[in-house]
């Protein structure tokens, strides 16, 4: 297997470093603190082509491979899993699933705008009774002829307030189970469409995540992504790679934290001697690196396999709960490795920890990638 970055992948990751460094880690406590979404960074990401990476260039987007919106994911999340989260959906559930599965006329009027960055999506799946359990959704689009009527609530929806495209799921034809079940474009404004309350959340702080009420929302017919009964099929189909962008999100919180903590461990003295060259740190980083390289070689071969046209279902899956594990494991090592620094806010150790926890959760928790992994390898 040939994981070799090309030049132009290595430009890419530099210019998310750099991005990162100068733009993303000024004011990321702050924006942590007080909850703000990073409305400027995330435009200077836009007129970078970060919103939009693997959009075909005729829509406005990047066309860059998946294994470049890894590596740029990886950096961004390096310093900032709020701001990388809202990229994150924008690429992989938002513009992925109108440019794969939307009309030309869909393309036109709603992809355009996200891919540049000109108007930021949101994904809504889950509901306050179907998290895990994808298929009850209790949330309705009743067809009416040329349109649906859409009625009830969707719950931590990423880009909630600050999105302007909404893609939802809901069933029309109850009796048919998840093939009845639709995914809707809707915009925000349309009648009957509220955003409800905002999310105070553990980490990924900067992210708004909010649930939104839908009452008799009048939605066209041509809104309707794919066949009248595609709607669960496309939300899982969209999942799939969306778990390849959490998996490099994970992998870049589990680099970010062991980068800072390498380089305080060489710092920080005690007993006479930089820390690092205590056994007791040392075979903790040992850890967090090999770890961290397990876990890289995971998220860029499910890139791999997206970008070469095999099966990803299985990879996707394996590297969001190996990536996520490891972010989990290596920002509590971190914070170890800090010691008392490790619970003080200014130190960004205790962040990173925090942010870590949303990997094994959205997307798909740890437990339904385990469901989805075993049902591949007992199928084949
Ligand atoms: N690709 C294509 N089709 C798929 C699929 C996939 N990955 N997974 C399932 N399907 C198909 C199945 O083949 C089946 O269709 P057929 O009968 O035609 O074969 C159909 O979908 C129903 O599938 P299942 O019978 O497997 O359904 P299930 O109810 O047993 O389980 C599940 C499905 C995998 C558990 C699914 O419900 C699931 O993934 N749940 C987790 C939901 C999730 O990830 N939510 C995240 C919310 S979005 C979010 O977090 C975004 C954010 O803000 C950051």
């Amino acid at each position: 297997m040939d994981f070799q970055i090309n030049e132009e992948q290595k430009m890419i990751q530099q210019a998310a470093r750099d991005f990162a460094q100068i733009e993303l880690f000024p004011g990321v406590i702050e924006r942590d603190e007080q909850q703000a979404f990073p409305e400027e960074q995330v435009k200077k990401m836009g007129e970078l082509g970060f919103l939009g990476m693997m959009v075909d260039p005729k829509y406005g987007g990047s066309g860059l491979d998946t294994l470049s919106y890894v590596l740029m994911m990886e950096e961004l999340s390096k310093v900032d899993a709020s701001s990388s989260v809202i990229v994150s959906v924008n690429n992989s559930l938002v513009c992925w699933g109108l440019e794969t599965f939307g009309t030309e006329a869909q393309k036109e009027k709603y992809l355009r705008p996200l891919a540049s960055g000109a108007k930021i999506g949101a994904f809504c799946l889950s509901e306050p009774e179907a998290g895990s359990d994808a298929t009850s959704q209790k949330t309705t689009a009743i067809d009416k002829g040329d349109h649906y009527i859409l009625n009830g609530t969707k719950n931590w929806i990423t880009n909630g307030n600050s999105a302007s495209v909404y893609l939802v799921i809901a069933q029309t034809h109850p009796e048919k189970g998840y093939k009845g079940i639709n995914a809707l474009i809707v915009e925000k404004g349309m009648p009957g469409f509220e955003i409800g309350p905002k999310e105070n959340k553990l980490g990924i702080r900067g992210s708004d995540t909010h649930s939104l009420i839908f009452n008799d929302v009048k939605i066209p017919k041509e809104n309707r992504i794919g066949e009248d009964g595609f709607g669960f099929k496309f939300a899982m189909k969209t999942l799939t790679g969306g778990r390849i962008g959490i998996a490099a999100q994970a992998l870049g919180i589990a680099a970010g934290a062991y980068e800072m903590a390498k380089e305080y461990a060489q710092q920080r003295k005690a007993f006479g001697t930089e820390i690092a060259n205590h056994q007791a740190i040392r075979f903790k980083l040992v850890d967090m690196h090999t770890q961290i390289e397990a876990a890289r070689l995971l998220v860029y071969k499910a890139a791999k396999d997206k970008d070469d046209g095999n099966d990803y279902v299985a990879s996707s899956a394996m590297a969001k709960l190996f990536a996520s594990q490891v972010a989990m494991d290596t920002t509590i090592e971190a914070v170890q490795i800090f010691g008392g620094n490790g619970f003080v806010k200014e130190y960004h150790v205790e962040r990173l920890m925090r942010d870590a926890k949303i990997t094994q959760i959205y997307e798909g928790t740890s437990e339904i990638q385990k469901m989805v992994i075993s049902r591949e390898i007992l199928r084949k």
